[in-house]
């Protein structure tokens, strides 16, 4: 079983001892729920330092009032055994007392990359993540962590926020893990009924489809509108966006260009699923 840190003075004690030993330290932070997805971070966080710490904080500030947070799949008792058959060294499993202590008054905004897409839905959503990354990586001092490309638009705000705050630590990108069928997996992906399910697959079917009429020529806003159109008619209740985005700031793209990126999110029933992926 890796050693289990519930507050900032366990995780930095244990840290100390690896940095004593001159060992590398890579950083995996989660909301917990574990799939392959998270599995593939902690596997790159292996390969990159001789120990490997993973977080899991289900982070209450990067939820919104009407998005049930009491919900969120808990599976402690999994994911720690997960973890232990991955190789993971120290588990930082803080309570929300311990991230956000009486009279918290500091966050974290990054316009930028931070701004539309998912900010528009979610407003204080990056807020939140960037907070708590922050503070992750400045508990932590990593030498490197790891995030996936799943959410894009979360990866280059915090490798923007990196850059920008100067904090030393190197942010690597897992590309994302999928179902068979193409789905990527996501611990939202529970909430889907057998139907939903059915029909989820199409987003990245979808977003395949369009990436490819545009490597074709196609016109960018004549495929985002087809594309938009088949995400309706596949089944899904609402396309909050699908875009063609630059890869790093992720300004809206009217053509195509190196390093542009397709994004979507869709609702399907109560739940919202996003994708994305290189053109
Ligand atoms: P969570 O949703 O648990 O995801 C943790 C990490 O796993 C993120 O970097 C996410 O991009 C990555 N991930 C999720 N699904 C993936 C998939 N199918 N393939 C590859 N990587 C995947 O994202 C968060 O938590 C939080 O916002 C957090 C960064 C921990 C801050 O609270």
């Amino acid at each position: 079983m890796p050693a289990i840190a519930r507050n900032v003075a366990a995780l930095r004690a244990a840290l100390a001892e690896y940095r004593g030993s001159g060992e590398r330290i890579a950083l995996v932070p989660t909301m917990g729920a574990l799939h392959g997805g998270h599995m593939a971070l902690v596997d790159a966080a292996r390969a990159a330092a001789e120990r490997t710490v993973a977080s899991i904080f289900i982070n209450p500030t990067q939820f919104a009032p009407t998005e049930d947070l009491a919900a969120y799949p808990q599976s402690e008792a999994e994911d720690l055994r997960k973890l232990a058959e991955a190789g993971v060294d120290l588990v930082f499993m803080p309570d929300a007392g311990e991230v956000y202590g009486e009279g918290f008054a500091t966050s974290v905004s990054v316009a930028g990359p931070g701004t539309g897409l998912e900010s528009a839905a979610r407003s204080h959503f990056f807020t939140g993540v960037a907070t708590v990354v922050a503070k992750l990586l400045l508990q932590c001092l990593p030498d490197a962590a790891t995030f996936g490309e799943k959410d894009y638009q979360q990866l280059q705000v915090v490798r923007r926020m990196v850059r920008d705050l100067d904090i030393p630590c190197e942010i690597l990108a897992i590309p994302t893990v999928r179902e068979a069928d193409g789905l990527a997996c996501s611990s939202r992906n529970a909430y889907l009924t057998p139907a939903e399910r059915g029909v989820a697959a199409h987003l990245f079917e979808c977003l395949q489809a369009t990436a490819q009429r545009l490597r074709d020529g196609g016109a960018v806003i004549a495929e985002i509108e087809h594309g938009m159109r088949h995400l309706q008619e596949a089944g899904f209740d609402t396309v909050d966006y699908l875009a063609l985005c630059d890869g790093e700031s992720l300004e809206a793209l009217s053509e195509l260009r190196d390093g542009a990126r397709l994004l979507a999110a869709v609702r399907l029933g109560n739940t919202r699923l996003i994708d994305n992926l290189a053109v």
